[in-house]
C-alpha cells in the first residue's frame, strides 16, 4: 500500500507522473469535462485542524473522478473515544484513502502504519507534501523546466518549509531558506535532504536579501502556525525584518514570483502590496492544490485498482 506522508514517499520520477495526470485532467477540466477516473472511490478527510483549501480541494476533486467523500472533525471522536489503531481499522474497511491532517506528525504516521487504504497528509507540524505538489506544478506552469531555477524561502523553518525544500531538491529546483535567528529549519532536516537527494541545493540563510537574489519566487508563511498561536506575539517581534516587502522584493529579479500557501496574514509576513501585486500567484497556486490531488489521487488510487 501506497501513502503519502512526505515528499521522500515519492521519486522525482513519481511526481512528473502525478504532474502529467495533472495536466491531462486540468486541460479537460478547463475544457468543461470531469473525467470520472475513480468511480464509487471513498474518500475520508480525518481533521484535526482547521482547513479551508485542503479540504474543499480534496472534496471537489473526488467529486470531479466520481467517487465520495466524507468529512471526519470532532465528532468523529478521533483519538478520544478508541484506540488510533482501532479508529483507523474500522475506517480503512470502509473507504479507499484517508487524507490526514493531524496536530502531530506522528499521528499521521500511525494512522498509515494501521491503515488497509492510502494514506495522504493533509498537514501535520512537520510536512504539508500536496502544498509543495501543487506549489511545484503552479511555478512550472509559469516558468517551465524548473530545474537550476532559485526558490526563496523568507519565514518561519516549519511544515511547508520544509516540505517545500524536498520537493524543490526533487525538482532539481535550488532553494535559499532565510529564517530568523532560532526559527531556522534543523540542520538535520537539510542534511536528510542532501541524503536522500544527493545534488540537492539547499542553503540556509538568515539574510532575507542573500536569499531572494535572483530567486525566480519568493514564497513565505505565517509566522505563527496553526498550534502556535501562544507564541503570536514573540514571533511578530522576531519575525518583524523578515516581512515580504516592496522592498524585499526590490532585492529579487524584476519578474520574480511572490507565492504563499495562504492563509495569509496581510501586513505581517507580507503586505498588500506585494500579495495584490502582477507578480503574486497566490490565487491560482491555491486553486492548483485541486488540480495536483487529482493527480495524487489518480497515481495512488489508479494503481491500486
Ligand atoms: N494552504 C492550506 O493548506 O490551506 P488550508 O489550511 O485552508 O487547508
Ligand atoms: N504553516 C501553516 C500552513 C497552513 C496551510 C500552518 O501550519 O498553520
Amino acid at each position: 500500500m501506497r501513502h503519502l506522508i512526505t515528499l521522500d514517499d515519492v521519486s522525482s520520477a513519481e511526481i512528473e507522473r502525478i504532474y502529467a495526470i495533472t495536466e491531462d485532467l486540468k486541460t479537460k477540466f478547463l475544457a468543461g469535462v470531469r473525467e470520472p477516473l475513480l468511480p464509487g472511490r471513498m474518500m475520508a478527510l480525518l481533521f484535526e485542524k482547521q482547513s479551508l483549501r485542503t479540504r474543499v480541494s480534496f472534496e471537489s476533486c473526488m467529486t470531479h473522478l466520481g467517487g465520495g467523500s466524507i468529512m471526519l472533525g470532532d465528532d468523529a471522536g478521533f483519538g478520544k473515544r478508541e484506540s488510533i489503531a482501532d479508529f483507523t481499522r474500522v475506517l480503512s474497511e470502509m473507504v479507499d484513502v484517508i487524507v490526514v491532517r493531524s496536530k502531530k506528525h506522528n499521528t499521521v504516521a500511525e494512522v498509515a502504519k494501521y491503515s488497509k487504504a492510502a494514506v495522504v497528509n493533509g498537514l501535520t507540524d512537520e510536512a504539508h507534501p500536496c502544498q509543495a505538489l501543487a506549489d511545484l506544478y503552479t511555478l512550472r506552469e509559469h516558468c517551465g523546466d524548473l530545474s537550476g531555477r532559485k526558490m526563496a524561502w523568507v519565514g518561519d523553518g516549519n511544515n511547508v518549509a520544509m516540505s517545500l525544500a524536498r520537493g524543490c531538491a526533487k525538482v532539481g529546483m535550488s532553494v535559499s531558506l532565510c529564517s530568523p535567528p532560532g526559527y531556522e529549519i534543523a540542520d538535520e532536516f537539510v542534511a536528510s535532504v542532501k541524503q536522500r537527494t544527493p545534488n540537492a541545493d539547499v542553503t540556509v540563510t538568515n539574510d532575507p536579501k542573500e536569499a531572494v537574489a535572483g530567486a525566480d519566487a519568493v514564497y513565505t508563511d505565517v509566522w505563527a502556525s496553526m498550534g502556535q498561536e501562544a507564541e503570536q506575539a514573540r514571533r511578530r517581534a522576531d519575525f518583524s525584518t523578515y516581512q515580504v516587502n516592496a522592498h524585499l522584493m526590490a532585492a529579487a529579479p524584476n519578474d520574480s514570483l511572490f507565492m504563499h500557501c495562504l492563509p495569509a496574514k496581510r501586513g505581517e509576513e507580507v503586505t498588500d502590496e506585494v500579495i495584490d501585486s502582477p507578480q503574486s500567484i497566490v490565487v491560482p497556486q491555491a486553486g492548483n492544490r485541486m488540480h495536483v490531488q487529482k493527480g495524487i489521487l489518480v497515481w495512488l488510487l489508479g494503481s491500486q485498482a
